[in-house]
């Protein structure tokens, strides 16, 4: 079993598709690339270790001479080909978090490990979307959609093709030449994202990947998402300000206080997949929304009350 197990593993790493690294915007990793890819596929690992397991973390950051608290013992888990998101007030250290996965920020306290693996500070081991695109100017759409693969040492050419593909999917068709600053807001982030999901890297960390689209680019962005992830699962730890959003999608949800950000609550998502949009009008959808809005509204309440 184990062995079909890693058989089917491959066949979909080598299928995915995927974009930007933890560390493009900061240079190379010191690692030289470490892979979790590889590390699913060693031999001391099996399907029941995380993908990542975030342990006790805790950070400060010093403004003006002062120690200002943002994360607070966090922790929290995403199991093999898991889709789970965060949410949580502005402020409360979601993005820190993510830079503290991707190794771009050290902790003041607590692990990260990746299939079993500690990688705490270590970079080079995610798939990472950040939430202002850093698509990089000087490169085509094109080009940028296919960098994380040719970091990787693919051919240019090999890739171009498949990217093409995806740019097409993502309504953005006909820019493959054009450079970033002749694109949207939403279209920049819809690259991102391409960029992201053609990473090798078998852990995607999404920073509100579809904050900048308009809603019905937004809906269709994430039935797509929704589609390819259940065709070709990958473990996703996904930031979005939207609980609609993060219903729909999630296996998980973590809902953050406000900072310093710690887990106030970890709610199971029951829906089968599956998931199709109708799910949102499911009375138990509607329930669940109602609660987590609730938690979201006092949370706010409070961290406007620090402010
Ligand atoms: N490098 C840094 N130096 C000092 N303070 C920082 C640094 N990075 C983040 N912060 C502070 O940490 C806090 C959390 O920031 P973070 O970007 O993680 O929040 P967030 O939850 O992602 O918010 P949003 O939902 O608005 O994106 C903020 O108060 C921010 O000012
Ligand atoms: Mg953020």
């Amino acid at each position: 079993m184990e062995k079909s197990y890693r058989r089917r593993r491959l066949k979909l790493t080598r299928k995915t598709i995927s974009s930007s690294e933890g560390d493009l915007e900061e240079g190379p990793s010191p690692s030289g690339g470490h892979s979790p890819v590889s590390d699913a596929l060693s031999p001391g690992s099996d399907r029941e270790t995380p993908a990542l397991e975030v342990s006790g973390i805790s950070k400060s950051f010093s403004q003006r001479g002062r120690g200002i608290p943002v994360l607070e013992q966090v922790s929290l888990t995403v199991k093999r080909q898991e889709f789970v998101s965060i949410v949580g007030p502005s402020g409360c250290g979601k993005s820190t978090l993510f830079h503290i996965i991707g190794g771009l920020v050290k902790p003041d306290a607590g692990t990260v490990r990746m299939n079993g693996a500690p990688v705490t500070g270590q970079r080079g081991s995610v798939s990472y979307m950040p939430q202002q695109p850093a698509l990089f100017p000087w490169r085509s759409i094109e080009d940028n959609v296919i960098l994380s693969r040719e970091l990787r040492g693919a051919a240019r050419s090999e890739v171009r093709e498949e990217a093409r593909r995806w740019i097409a999917k993502a309504g953005l068709g006909g820019f493959e030449k054009a450079y970033p600053h002749m694109l949207s807001g939403g279209m920049q982030q819809r690259a991102a994202f391409l960029r992201a999901l053609l990473a090798p890297q078998e852990l995607m960390l999404l920073d509100e990947p579809f904050s900048a689209l308009d809603a019905l680019t937004r809906s269709e962005m994430q039935r797509w998402l929704l589609e390819l992830w259940e065709e070709n699962r990958r473990s996703v730890l996904f930031i979005t300000h939207s609980i609609e959003e993060a219903l729909l999608l999630s296996s998980r949800i973590y809902v953050f206080s406000g900072r310093p950000g710690t887990i106030l609550h970890t709610v199971d998502v029951p829906f089968p997949r599956p998931r199709r949009e109708e799910m949102t009008e499911n009375p138990e959808f509607l329930r669940l929304k109602r609660q987590l809005s609730g938690w979201m509204r006092e949370e706010q309440a409070k961290s406007g009350a620090l402010r």
